[in-house]
Parts: C-alpha cells; structure tokens; sequence
C-alpha cells in the first residue's frame, strides 16, 4: 500500500506474469501480499469493471468492492452497471442474477465458483414443479397461477425465479418480502412462498396472518407431507428450506445475551426463525441492520442475529461511535459459501482479464434469462 495508481499501473504491466494465469498459483500466497496487485489489476480495468461486494465477504476481499450492499442494493447495482464486467464477491445466485439483470455484451463473474448457498440448494427446479402440480391437483390453481401466486426468495435458482416469472409470480429479498407478499394478495387468495420458511413465515406473521393459516410443503416428503384439506385452508405455503447460517440462532440465545447484558438490543435478520424474530427489537435485511446501528445513538449496545463477518466488522466500525456491536451467538455463525471469495480468487480473476481471459463466468441460459427477469423486474419495482 502506499503507492499512487499510476505506480502501481506502471509496475502491473512491466512485472512478469505468465499469459495464462492459474489458479494454483494464486492459492498459494498470503492474503495481504495480493492487495497492490488487485489494485492494479482493478486500476487497469478502469471503468469496464466493477466489483459488487456483500456484506458477508470478508474484509480482505470488500474492501475492493466499488458497491457494497444488500441482495436487493447490489442487484440495482448490477441492473445500472456501465462497465463490461461486473465481479460479484457474493454467492452463485447473485452472480445470476445479476447476469440476468445485466445488458446484453456485460460479463458477470463469479470469483470462484463453489460459492453456492445451502439454501437456494433446498430447492430443485423439478421439485417446485412436482408441488406446484399437487397444488393444481388440490384445486389451489391453474397452471398460470390464477389462485396462488409464487414468491422466490432471491435465493434461488434461475430456473426458479423464471418458474415464478411464467406462473405471474415475482422475486423478493429480505428487504421487500411484505411489499411482495402485498403485490401477491392484491393479485390471488394465496401465496406460494420459496425456499426460506423462516423469512415467509416472519413475514406472513408481521402481516398479521395467523400461523395456523400457514402450511409447510416438505419436498422430501410425498405430497409435501400435506393434506389437499391443509393446502386449500392454508393462505400461505411456505417452502421447507432454511438458511444454516440464521437457523443455528435459537431463542434461549436471546434470554442469555438480555440476561448478559441488560438494556441491549437484540436485532437480527429475517432468516432467523420466528420464535428468535419474535424475541428480537428489530429485524431487517443486512442493509437495514446497519441502518438501525448507525441511527441509534452512542452509548447503544447491540447483539446481533447475523454472518459474523458482517457483526464484526460492525463492531469495529461503530466503536467509535461509542456503540458496542456483539454477535448474538457466541459461537459467531459463518456463511463458508461466502467466505470461498478469497483475495486469492479476486486477484486471480481481475488479472485474467487484464490478460483478455475471462474466467468464471456466470451466464444463465437465454430461454431461462427471459421469465426469470421478469420475476426480477417485478421485484425492482417493489420497494425497500
Ligand atoms: P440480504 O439481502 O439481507 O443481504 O441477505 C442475503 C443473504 O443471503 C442473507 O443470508
Ligand atoms: Fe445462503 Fe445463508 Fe449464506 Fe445467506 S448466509 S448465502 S442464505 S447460506
């Protein structure tokens, strides 16, 4: 560190690299080695690139990011990116998404590609398409989704949100569930609601719709494991998928840190079951999270419901605002997917394509492209 750009522009190209750069030979570096050369390399993009970052990734690696953000934030981002590339530091589905929001010609990339999401692996494709031909067969809809629409979670597949996207249904994120859930019951009776049951559940209870108007549909399960009586009394199906991240947080936690630390605010994400949501003083989206630290004033304490990269970076960022930042769960909660964005596959990626290589891209097939930006668009024009 400590160099101009136009140093480190200098050194980039007069050191010696091979043309075809290998992973293996990034993989074996030390993390602070690479920040000169990912800053050259992002510097001799210049404007073709830019870096979407979420507030999961690591320091190492979102300290590069020209965006950091929420799902809902990053895929605005990635709808109004300018430059040739967009480099996702986030998981698989984003990076989709965001190569579905993308204009023809931009290039989305993945920094490593095992950066999947136990959640979104909770649903299959044939799976959604099995339940929704039992909910047809219960008489809950037509196959356009007259009777009951479906709501994907960003979390999800392409070929997911392109189901929801044909049957009339849209996409949502943590940050604007009950603005789709309203979009949905202006439109049908019902909602069908992908893959997360903790954050359809939350958000259907907030709504005021009672639990035992809701169904669970287990995949696993024949017939999801619910009666066509069930299905048809229900407002509300909530797709059993859940993130093991936010799962792990239980409601005892939250005695305990009130016990702990009395006066504290417990504030988590909508991951979180509904019995932690139901104990906690505030819940939101990673964005809204900080939102709430940032506007509460000094002296606050918070413990907080979320990926512990997130929780502790906080802490160090509003210590100095005299705010003590805690995670809610002692044993710190790790999204590894996430964490697979190393400065090691950043450097690597960026400085392919300096070379002209592009590596990891993202590219989700045209057929699927199309209803699945539909779901998206919708969920656009919901707001936060
Ligand atoms: P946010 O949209 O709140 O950032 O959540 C994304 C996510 O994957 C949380 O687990
Ligand atoms: Fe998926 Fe959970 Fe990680 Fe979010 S925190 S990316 S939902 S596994």
């Amino acid at each position: 560190m400590g160099h101009t750009a136009a140093e480190l522009k200098a050194r980039y190209s007069l050191a010696t690299r091979p043309t075809i750069c290998s992973l293996d030979n990034y993989l074996v570096l030390p993390d602070h080695s690479l920040d000169d050369r990912i800053l050259a390399a992002r510097e001799a993009l210049g404007r073709d690139a830019v870096i979407l970052g979420h507030h999961y990734q690591r320091d190492e690696v979102i300290r590069f990011a020209d965006f950091r953000g929420d799902s809902y934030r990053l895929s605005q981002e990635a709808a109004r990116a300018a430059g040739k590339y967009i480099i996702f530091c986030g998981v698989y589905f984003m990076a989709e998404s965001a190569d579905i929001l993308s204009r023809p010609g931009q290039v989305t990339i993945l920094p490593d590609l095992n950066a999947g999401c136990s959640m979104a692996d909770m649903a299959e494709i044939t799976q959604v398409e099995d339940c929704w031909e039992q909910l047809i067969a219960a008489g809950l809809t037509s196959d356009k989704g007259e009777g009951i629409t479906p709501i994907t979670y960003m979390n999800s597949s392409a070929a997911i949100k392109a189901f929801c996207g044909e049957r009339g249904g849209l996409v949502c994120t943590s940050s604007n569930c009950a603005g789709a859930f309203k979009w949905a019951f202006a439109k049908a009776p019902k909602v069908l609601f992908l893959p997360d049951q903790h954050l359809g559940r939350n958000t259907a209870c907030n709504m005021g719709i009672p639990l035992n108007e809701m169904a669970v549909w287990d995949p696993y399960m024949r017939h999801g494991g619910v009666t066509p009586e069930r299905l048809r009394a229900a407002r509300v199906v909530l797709w059993k998928g859940h993130c093991s991240v936010h799962q792990r947080f239980l409601p005892e936690h939250v005695d305990a840190v009130r016990g702990k630390y009395p006066g504290v605010r417990v504030i988590v994400h909508p991951e979180c079951r509904w019995e932690v949501c139901r104990k906690a003083d505030g819940i939101g989206s990673t964005d809204k999270l900080i939102q709430m630290i940032r506007e509460a004033p000094s002296g606050t304490s918070f413990a907080v419901g979320t990926e512990i990269h997130l929780v502790n970076r906080m802490g160090k960022e509003f210590a100095a605002d005299g705010k003590k930042v805690i995670t809610l769960d002692d044993s710190g909660c790790l999204c590894t997917t996430m964490f697979r964005i190393s400065p090691q596959h950043l450097c690597w990626a960026l400085e392919n394509l300096v070379e002209g290589n592009i590596v990891n891209q993202i590219k989700v097939r045209d057929d699927v492209k199309f209803w699945a930006r539909a779901a998206l668009d919708r969920m656009l024009e919901i707001q936060r």
